[in-house]
């Protein structure tokens, strides 16, 4: 089956919804999702989402924040982008009705937190992301030019490669044409044709083993554009978010926001004592990195297997207003979250890196656009500030969509591409190979990949994948395609895009730190 549109878009969380909206209106939009719209990273984002509003905040201080952050890495024109453009994306939200939470005065209730000079997180309560994609959903059901695929899986897009001709990596000019999408109501192939594609497929927290990310974060849009010779950078900057519940049977991890690091929360050994004030003067609300890594080494001197976040100190009415997500989760877990302190562990959070874009979301692809966690804009550099995901998602799908809306008058449809050929490809046997294969990629990944790396474990990691990779090629090019082979084949993708460059980078930055490179190289 073959379908025609002017955008298609892969990915419903709040780049790709944003960006459908916008382009919406000047042609035919296709949202493909792989499960229900609402199943994404967005949906899961509490604390909420970082624009300069009030005085004494400034642009220059929003910046400054994400530069030093990001170690040297940033891409300041995309930070000054995005940090000048965040109040007008705020704007948009609201009109498309996303609620904030307000003071008594009418002011937006801002939160700051780790590595913000100022307070400068707009939120809703302490399930911002939920708020968003409800938003960005009911907007998209409105628009009459909207196609939603829900169930619907890429697999690949399309390329020259699929009509025969070889494309390679120096190439200037490999286009995109579309995506083969597994229809997975109906177990088809679909080719799906497009003027211009927008790869929105969020982050890769589930090629670890201890995440915050929903199990929808594979990575698969990193895979798909790496396999079709895009260019990704800066894969080996993976954010570990310090606090996630310790609830070693649950998956994914349940998120402590750093707003309650904020609001004063103080993270404690389990004997009761503070120990942040040890590892740097900011105390609690150092940048993540430096959190996570503390943890990590408290956790290693001491054997145990989580520290304390504490708020108890605080008044319970406000944290249970504040806080109600977390409140009830702790509750229904047995913690009191106002009488007891809340057991956490860090776990893979946030992907820097991705496939590279320029500041109007082009990817190295043409007709190829890649926005969200997937893309690698430089605003985050070697290490993302807390809240700037959300709001960059924003950013760059608005220009994206300016973009794209020029480019279709362009462009025609490739009608030439062939339906996908599954010819002589059967149902694996045993698909206990592929979900043993999984398995062993995130511990892979968790124990050699992890916070603190070394030459010896990136090495062990990669030597152990590949031998993953070429059992799983064999595997799949046998196999009629799933989504679960599909899923193994991304991650492990992304798992060598990430060991590839950690080793290639001989010192410490940012969120990549090794005991082989403690320092910094020269900028
Ligand atoms: P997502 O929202 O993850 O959407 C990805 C979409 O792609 C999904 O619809 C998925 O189904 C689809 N998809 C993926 N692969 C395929 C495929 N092969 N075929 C079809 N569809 C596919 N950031 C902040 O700025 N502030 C916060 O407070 C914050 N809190 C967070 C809390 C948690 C627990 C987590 C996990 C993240 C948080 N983040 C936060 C990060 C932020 O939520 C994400 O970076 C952001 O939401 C990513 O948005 P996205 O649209 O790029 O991707
Ligand atoms: C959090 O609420 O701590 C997550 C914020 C973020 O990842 O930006």
């Amino acid at each position: 089956m073959k379908r025609e549109y002017d955008f298609l878009v892969i990915g419903s969380g709040i780049a790709g919804l944003s960006y459908a909206l916008k382009v919406a209106d000047y042609g035919k939009v296709a949202v493909v999702s792989k499960t229900e719209l609402k199943e994404t990273n967005t949906a899961y984002a509490q604390g909420g989402i970082a624009s300069v509003t009030y005085d004494p905040d400034t642009f220059e201080k929003h910046i400054n924040d994400t530069l030093i952050a990001g170690d040297g890495e940033c891409n300041v024109e995309a930070v000054k982008k995005v940090v000048k453009e965040a109040p007008e994306q705020i704007k948009q939200l609201l009109q498309w009705g996303t609620d904030f939470d307000k003071k008594k005065d009418g002011q937006f209730d801002l939160h700051r937190e780790g590595g913000h000079s100022e307070h400068r997180i707009l939120h809703h309560k302490d399930n911002t992301g939920a708020e968003i994609q409800r938003a960005l959903i009911e907007e998209v059901h409105s628009h009459p030019s909207i196609d939603v695929l829900q169930y619907h899986f890429a697999v690949d897009i399309i390329t020259q490669h699929h009509m025969g001709k070889v494309t390679e990596p120096w190439m200037r000019d490999i286009e995109c044409y579309g995506a083969y999408v597994l229809n997975k109501n109906t177990g088809a192939i679909e080719t799906i044709l497009a003027k211009t594609t927008m790869m929105a497929t969020g982050g890769i927290g589930s090629v670890y083993h201890t995440t915050t990310n929903p199990l929808i974060a594979t990575g698969d849009g990193i895979a798909m554009v790496f396999r079709a010779k895009g260019i990704i950078e800066n894969m080996e900057f993976i954010q570990f978010h310090p606090t996630s519940l310790y609830n070693p049977s649950e998956r994914p991890s349940f998120l402590i926001t750093e707003a309650m690091r904020g609001y004063g929360g103080i993270l404690r050994r389990q004997n009761g004592q503070e120990f942040m004030e040890e590892y740097d003067e900011r105390g609690c609300l150092a940048p993540r990195d430096i959190v996570a890594r503390a943890i990590d080494n408290e956790l290693k001197l001491s054997g145990d297997e989580y520290v304390f976040l504490d708020v108890t100190h605080k008044s319970a009415e406000e944290t249970r207003n504040h806080f109600p997500t977390i409140y009830n989760k702790c509750m229904s877990l047995g913690i009191d979250i106002t009488k007891d302190m809340i057991p956490v562990v860090p776990a893979a959070h946030y992907l820097c890196g991705g496939i590279k874009v320029d500041l109007n979301g082009r990817s190295s692809i043409n007709q190829l656009y890649a926005t969200g966690e997937c893309s690698s804009t430089g605003l985050h550099g070697a290490n993302r500030l807390a809240s700037n995901s959300l709001i960059e998602a924003l950013v760059f799908s608005d220009a994206a969509a300016k973009d794209a809306i020029e480019t279709i008058k362009n462009i025609e449809i490739n009608r030439r591409i062939p339906d996908w050929n599954d010819e002589g490809t059967s149902h694996p046997e045993e698909m206990i190979l592929i979900t043993q294969s999984n398995r062993e990629v995130q511990q892979i990944m968790s124990k050699y990949v992890g916070i603190v790396r070394s030459n010896i474990r990136l090495n062990r990691a990669y030597d152990r994948l590949e031998v993953i990779y070429r059992e799983t090629e064999k595997l799949y090019q046998d196999s009629k395609v799933s989504e679960k082979i599909c899923h193994l084949r991304n991650k492990i993708n992304v798992g060598y895009l990430i060991i590839k460059m950690a080793r290639k980078r001989k010192e410490s930055r940012g969120l990549h730190y090794t005991i082989d490179y403690p320092n910094k190289l020269e900028d």
